[in-house]
């Protein structure tokens, strides 16, 4: 744990809204797929033993695939690991390690849903649908902690700030979402989708119709209460205009959604499949972008904080450069440091090694100091039964202080020779 830490640095303002905008990009990859699995396994493995055929369908949708798993699940999880760790940098929350153990968990769950898929044991099935619904509210919960800047300073422990009305009030959302898109998701492929298409009157198509649509409904109308108790739990300051149309946006089409749905159930057809696919979709981005809203409003001091912090960096690098090329004082203590570290590979003090015994070459510079400068800077060729001294790359101020203790050690190791 804490890998994701040690590669970060503080962002500066633009990569900022650059890594808000990624952020919701993978959670657009990530959230829904997450959701639709969840529920649909979910109901799967519950209807196991009293319908196996249905409990058969609900997996075969396809969801649960090895390269679904890891393309809509895996890939996104880890890039948002990154991503949120370090639009948190310098909030002192141990945001990759709570990363870190959320994607451990969901691997875990994936492992054992995809078992599940596999060979259809019941317990496997739950197993892994219980420990998906936990990173999933681990999930939820590290999402909320990024609106809520005020609490950072009081989050300590493994996991984040669990059990929160606002997460649980999150979590109710976005559960009610999964089971929206699972309706859509059931219905849209067995009643659409060409290579999956059920029968219109077959004894498979009256369940899956059922559940499909009724999924969609029950989704289509917990989520207006449910979207209206996590805007009231929000900071008021963050209630801005777009967010509050989103959300309200988002109830109109639900309620277009329900009519459709309605209107399907009592005529026994599904001929809206792909409308309601294409308003499940708006309603998804829909409620992100209120999310969004939200999440702007509530960090806007923290984006601050961060432009500081990296402008805090910069200038500290620019004093770094400004010390090596601009104020190029000799230090000893540095050329020593290079030269047992550079120059011994290739030099000694009484004897030839791959370059010439210093003692037989350095005299000569004594009375000129900036000829040795010269050739330490920029080596060339002297000696003709000797290589080129390749250039070693050094600063001014790396050039100024290996010469200075060069020329200092001279006369010590002189006099220790002639003894
Ligand atoms: C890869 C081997 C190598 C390294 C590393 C190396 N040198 Fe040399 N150095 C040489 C060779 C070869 C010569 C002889 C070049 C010639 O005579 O043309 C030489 C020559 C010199 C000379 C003598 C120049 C003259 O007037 O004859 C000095 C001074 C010197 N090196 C300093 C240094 C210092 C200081 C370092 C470390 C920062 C260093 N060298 C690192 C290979 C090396």
């Amino acid at each position: 744990m804490g890998i994701i830490d040690q590669l970060l640095s503080p962002p500066g303002a633009q990569q900022l809204k650059l890594g808000l905008y990624l952020i919701y990009f993978m959670l657009l990859f990530l959230l829904p797929y997450m959701g639709v699995l969840l529920v649909t396994v979910g109901l799967s493995v519950t209807l196991r033993k009293g319908y196996p055929e249905l409990a058969r369908s609900f997996v075969q949708l396809g969801f649960l695939r090895p390269a679904m798993l890891v393309i809509f699940g895996l890939v996104p999880l880890l890039t948002l690991a990154f991503l949120l760790a370090q639009f948190l940098f310098g909030a002192g929350l141990p945001m990759g390690d709570y990363m870190e153990r959320i994607t451990v968990l969901l691997a875990g769950a994936l492992l054992l849903l995809y078992a599940y898929g596999r060979t259809e044991i019941q317990a496997v099935g739950a197993a892994g649908v219980a420990l998906l619904g936990l990173s999933l509210f681990c999930l939820v919960s590290v999402l909320d902690l990024v609106y809520h800047p005020g609490m950072w300073q009081f989050i300590d422990g493994p996991l984040p700030w669990l059990f929160s009305w606002t997460v649980v009030a999150h979590f109710a959302l976005y559960i009610a979402a999964g089971h929206f898109l699972a309706g859509v998701a059931i219905t849209f492929l067995y009643f659409y989708w060409p290579e999956k298409r059920v029968e219109q009157g077959s004894a498979e198509a009256r369940p899956l119709r059922f559940w499909g649509l009724g999924l969609t409904l029950g989704g289509a109308m917990a989520l207006p209460p449910l979207l209206l108790w996590s805007l009231v739990l929000s900071h008021s300051s963050a209630l801005t205009f777009l967010a509050i149309g989103a959300g309200m946006a988002a109830v109109g089409i639900l309620f277009m959604v329900a009519v459709l749905v309605v209107g399907m159930l009592f005529r026994g057809d599904s001929r809206h499949a792909l409308a309601v696919l294409v308003f499940g979709l708006a309603v998804m981005a829909l409620l992100l972008v209120s999310h969004q809203q939200l999440q702007l409003a509530a960090n806007r001091e923290h984006a601050v904080v961060l432009a500081m912090e990296a402008q805090k960096v910069r200038s500290a690098a620019e004093l770094e450069q400004q010390l090596l090329y601009v104020t190029a004082e000799p230090d000893p203590a540095l050329g020593k440091k290079l030269f047992d570290e550079r120059c011994v590979s290739c030099h000694a003090w009484d004897k030839q090694v791959v370059g010439p015994a210093y003692l037989e070459v350095l005299p000569k510079y004594v009375s000129d100091p900036e000829a040795l400068h010269a050739f330490i800077r920029n080596p060339v060729k002297i000696n003709p039964n000797l290589p080129v001294m390749p250039n070693q790359g050094l600063s001014e101020r790396e050039v100024l202080s290996v010469s200075a203790y060069l020329l200092q050690e001279l006369p010590i190791i002189q006099e220790g020779a002639n003894e």
